[in-house]
C-alpha cells in the first residue's frame, strides 16, 4: 500500500510547523559550501508547500530564519537573505495561482530593505487567497514574540485600556504574531536534532513532534507523508484519559 493510500483524510492536521534543519551538514556531505545547502533546501520548501496544499492542510509554518541566525558568518547571512528575496520573487506568481496566502511572523523591520519590500509585495498580492496560508518565520524567536506581546499588554494596562484581571490565555494569544492562526497539531524537525530552538513556544503546548534524521534538502513528499502518518498513529488526549477521548 502506498504511503498516500494509508493517509486518513478525515484526520489531516490543520496546521503543520516545520524546523528546516541540516542544510549545512548536507552540503558538507556533498563537498559543497553551506549556501549550496540552503539553495537546495528551496526545492524542499516547494515540495512541502505543494503536498500541504494537495492534502488540504490550511497553515504551514516554516522556520526560515531565527533571531539567533544573525550570529552566523556574514557571508552566509547575506546569502540567505538574497536567496529569500530571489525565491519570493520567483515563486510569488505560482503561490498566487495556487491560492496560497503568504504571511510572515518575526521582526521583519530588521531584515534588509529589499527583503522587506519583496515580502510586503508578496503578502499584499496573495492576501485574499484561502487554499493554504504559508507562514514564514523570519527573524523570529518565540521568547521575543512572547516579550513583545507582554510589553504591548503592559502598555495597554498603563494606559488604562485593560485591567490585569482581563489578561487571560485568550487575550494573550491575540497579542502574539500568530493571532488568528490555530496552534499547530504537528511540528516536524529534520536532521536528527531533537530540540525546539525557541520556535512557537506558546503555540506548541499540545503539539505532536515528529523528528526525522533526513536533512532538509532531502526532505520530500515521502518524508512529509511519513510525518503525517506518524501523527495519525498517535492519540491526542489533551490531559484527558483515553476513554474520555473515544467516548
Ligand atoms: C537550517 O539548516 C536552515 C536554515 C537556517 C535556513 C532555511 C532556509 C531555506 C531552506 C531556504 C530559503 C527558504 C525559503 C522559505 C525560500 P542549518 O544551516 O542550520 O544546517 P546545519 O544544522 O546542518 O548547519
Amino acid at each position: 500500500m502506498s504511503l498516500e493510500a494509508k493517509i486518513d483524510y478525515t484526520n489531516i492536521p490543520k496546521h503543520i510547523a516545520v524546523i528546516m534543519d541540516g542544510n549545512g551538514r548536507w552540503a558538507k556531505q556533498q563537498g559543497q559550501d553551506r549556501l549550496f545547502g540552503h539553495t537546495s533546501g528551496v526545492e524542499s520548501v516547494r515540495s512541502t508547500i505543494k503536498v500541504a496544499r494537495e492534502l488540504g492542510i490550511k497553515f504551514l509554518t516554516l522556520y526560515a530564519f531565527s533571531t539567533e541566525n544573525w550570529n552566523r558568518p556574514k557571508e552566509e547571512v547575506d546569502g540567505l537573505m538574497d536567496l529569500l528575496v530571489q525565491s519570493i520573487a520567483n515563486e510569488v506568481d505560482e503561490l498566487n495561482e495556487n491560492g496560497i496566502r503568504l504571511i510572515t511572523i518575526g521582526d521583519d523591520t530588521q531584515l534588509p530593505r529589499n527583503c522587506q519590500e519583496g515580502l510586503a509585495g508578496a503578502r499584499e498580492k496573495t492576501k485574499d487567497n484561502t487554499e493554504l496560508t504559508l507562514v514564514l518565520a523570519l527573524n523570529y524567536s518565540a521568547r521575543w514574540e512572547i516579550m513583545e506581546g507582554l510589553k504591548k499588554i503592559a502598555v495597554e494596562i498603563e494606559n488604562k485600556n485593560l485591567t490585569s484581571e482581563q489578561v487571560n490565555e485568550q487575550l494573550f494569544e491575540s497579542y502574539l504574531s500568530t493571532k488568528n492562526i490555530p496552534d499547530p497539531e504537528l511540528l516536524i524537525r529534520t536532521s536528527g536534532e531533537n530540540r525546539v530552538s525557541n520556535f512557537l513556544l506558546w503555540q506548541i503546548a499540545y503539539t505532536e513532534f515528529h523528528f526525522t534524521d533526513i536533512f532538509w534538502p532531502e526532505f520530500r513528499k515521502e518524508h512529509f507523508l511519513k510525518a503525517i502518518l506518524d501523527y495519525q498513529a498517535r492519540e491526542r488526549r489533551f490531559g484527558l484519559v483515553s476513554e474520555q477521548i473515544q467516548g
